[in-house]
């Protein structure tokens, strides 16, 4: 009974070490892609409606145009919590609170994070 169950556990072992490579790296990781993809929908992040940035579709001015984004939030972190909830920055603020008021998932925002760090 010994060697059977040996070998059961050599085999999901390979299994194991196979499924992680097989797994697509967006799994789990931010998305810039997506998090651009999701920017632009009207119906999602709609952020060109506000704010300017390199490649922008008609963007309106409402906002300040996202740049050196890297340079000003070297934090992603602190990048997000902006998206997420401008409002703590600046309570008056007519930025939509995306997490705050739920209107984003907060994968939605990790990606959208993802992309603005890019810009
Ligand atoms: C209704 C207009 C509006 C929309 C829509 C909007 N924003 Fe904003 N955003 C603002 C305003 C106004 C500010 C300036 C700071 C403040 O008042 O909170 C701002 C500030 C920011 C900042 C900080 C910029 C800086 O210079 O520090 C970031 C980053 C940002 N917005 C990202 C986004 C993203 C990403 C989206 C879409 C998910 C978005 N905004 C949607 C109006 C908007």
């Amino acid at each position: 009974m010994r060697k059977p169950a040996k070998l059961i556990l050599a085999a999901s072992a390979v299994a194991m070490v196979l499924g992680t490579m097989l797994t697509p790296v967006s799994a789990g990781a931010a998305d810039a892609e997506n998090g651009k993809k999701l920017a632009e929908d009207r119906k999602k992040g709609n952020c060109t409606s506000c704010h300017a940035y390199k490649g922008a579709n008609m963007p309106g001015n409402a906002g300040p145009p996202l740049v050196a984004m890297k340079a000003r939030y070297p934090d992603k972190k602190k990048l997000r919590a902006q998206i997420a909830d401008p409002t703590k920055a600046n309570p008056n603020s007519f930025m939509p609170p995306f997490g705050k008021h739920n209107i984003l998932s907060g994968k939605d925002i990790d990606d959208i994070a993802e992309w603005v760090h890019t810009l």
